[in-house]
C-alpha cells in the first residue's frame, strides 16, 4: 500500500493548533542560517542562467574529499537514485526489501521479497542473524534493499556485521540507504560507506535532505563499482542537480562543525522527551539510534490522543514490517522553540491520559 504521509500530514494541519513532527527531516533551527553561503542577486543570477558542469567535477570532488570515497553518481534527492536503481534492478528482477522501509522503496521495487527486522525495544542494534537467515532460504535473490539506520523503527545494523553479511553472499547487490545516518552518534560503527568502493556487490546512499534539512535543494548521491553507477547513470537526467543546489552543497560541505552543533542539541532534546515519556508506566519507548523517537501508549489511541493536543505524528500501523501496534514516531527538532513547543505538547499528552 501507498502510505503518501506528506499529504496525510497537510490534511491533519488543517484547522485548529496544529505543529507537524511527522517527518524525519525539516529541522528547523537558526543555526542552518550558518551552513548555507550567502548568494546575491547577481550570484544568483549567474547559477540559474547556465547549467551546471555535465561532470559535477567540483561537487563530486568535494564529496570524495568530505567522505572518502571515490565513484560518485548524483540524483535529484535520494530518492531519484531509488527509483533508477529499481528500474535497473527491474529488468533482471528478484529484488528483496528489508521491512518496513520508505515507502517509495517499496513502491517503486515492483515485486519484490519481503524480508523483515528484528529488534529489542531496548536496544537500538538490529540482529543480523535475523536477516541472515532469511537471506539463506532466500539466496536466489540478486539485490537487497536496506535502509541503516531504518526510518520507520529508528534500529540500526552494525558497520561490522553488514560486512560479514556482504561478503557472505557475494552474488546479491546490497543497496544500503543511508539517508539518516548523519543522525547517527557514532557514524564509523555502522556506515559502510568507505566498503562501497572495495566491495563488488555494494551500493551505499546518502541524502542531504536529513541533517543538513536541505530537502528543498533536491540532492543525493550513491557510491559504489564504478561499473554498476555507470548503469544507474545510463537512466536518469544528464543535469540531476541544478547549478543552484550545486553551488550551496560545496559550500555546505566546508561547514560541518555547524552539523555537529545541531546534532548536539537534537540529542540533548530527544533525552529530555524520552525522559518524560520513560516515566509514565503506560508508554513503551523503543530506543533509536534517529532524531526521531519511537513510542506507544498501552491504553488509548496514541495517534489520535497526540492529534487533539496539536502533535501530528506519524502513524506506524500500516507500515509492512512494524511489530507494535499504536505506535507512533514524532521528530525531534534541535531548535529550542520546537523543542518547547514539543515538550509542553508532551507533558500534556502525559498529563491528559495518566490512569
Ligand atoms: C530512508 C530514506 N531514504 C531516502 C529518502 C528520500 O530522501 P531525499 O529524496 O529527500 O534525499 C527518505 C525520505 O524520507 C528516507 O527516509
Amino acid at each position: 500500500m501507498s502510505i503518501n504521509y506528506l499529504r496525510k500530514a497537510e490534511i491533519f494541519k488543517q484547522g485548529i493548533d496544529r505543529r507537524d513532527y511527522s517527518l524525519s527531516n525539516n529541522n528547523v533551527d537558526d543555526e542552518y542560517d550558518n551552513l548555507l553561503p550567502n548568494i546575491n542577486s547577481s550570484k544568483l543570477f549567474d547559477l540559474a542562467g547556465k547549467y551546471p558542469d555535465y561532470r559535477y567535477k567540483e561537487l563530486t570532488n568535494a564529496l570524495r574529499n568530505s567522505f572518502g570515497i571515490n565513484n560518485i553518481i548524483l540524483g535529484s534527492g535520494s530518492e531519484d537514485l531509488i527509483i533508477r536503481i529499481n528500474s535497473c534492478l527491474k529488468k533482471s528482477g528478484g529484488i528483496g526489501v528489508l521491512l518496513p522501509n520508505f515507502y517509495r522503496t517499496t513502491e517503486t521495487a515492483g515485486k519484490y521479497t519481503k524480508f523483515y527486522s528484528d529488534y529489542k525495544l531496548n536496544s537500538e542494534i538490529l540482529d543480523i542473524n535475523f536477516l541472515s537467515n532469511q537471506i539463506e532460504r532466500n539466496k536466489k535473490i540478486k539485490a537487497l534493499w536496506i535502509s541503516n539506520p531504518n526510518p520507520m523503527i529508528g534500529k540500526i545494523y552494525k558497520k561490522e556485521h553488514l560486512l560479514h553479511l556482504i561478503k557472505k553472499y557475494p552474488n546479491i547487490l546490497f543497496i544500503i540507504d543511508e539517508a539518516l545516518i548523519d543522525f547517527t552518534e557514532r557514524e564509523k560503527e555502522y556506515s559502510v560507506i568507505k566498503d562501497a568502493q572495495l566491495l563488488d556487490n555494494l551500493v551505499v546512499m546518502r541524502s542531504f535532505s536529513k541533517l543538513y534539512s536541505l530537502a528543498g535543494l533536491r540532492v543525493g548521491y550513491a557510491t559504489g563499482k564504478a561499473n554498476i553507477l555507470e548503469k544507474i547513470k545510463e537512466n536518469g537526467l544528464t543535469f540531476p542537480v541544478s547549478s543552484i543546489a550545486e553551488h550551496c552543497i560545496i559550500n555546505v560541505l566546508k561547514k560541518k562543525n555547524v552539523l555537529l552543533k545541531i546534532k548536539k542539541r537534537i540529542k540533548k532534546h530527544k533525552l529530555l522527551l524520552e525522559e518524560v515519556l520513560s516515566k509514565t508506566p503506560d508508554i513503551i519507548i523503543s530506543k533509536s539510534a534517529t532524531n526521531c523517537i519511537f513510542f506507544g501508549h498501552k491504553k488509548i489511541n496514541t495517534f489520535s490522543e497526540l492529534l487533539k493536543i496539536g502533535i501530528i505524528s506519524l502513524e506506524l500501523n500500516n507500515h509492512d514490517g512494524m511489530r507494535e501496534k499504536n505506535f507512533v514516531r514524532i521528530t525531534v527538532h534541535s531548535s529550542e522553540y520546537l523543542f518547547n513547543d514539543l515538550f509542553h505538547r508532551i507533558l500534556k499528552f502525559i498529563k491528559l491520559n495518566k490512569s
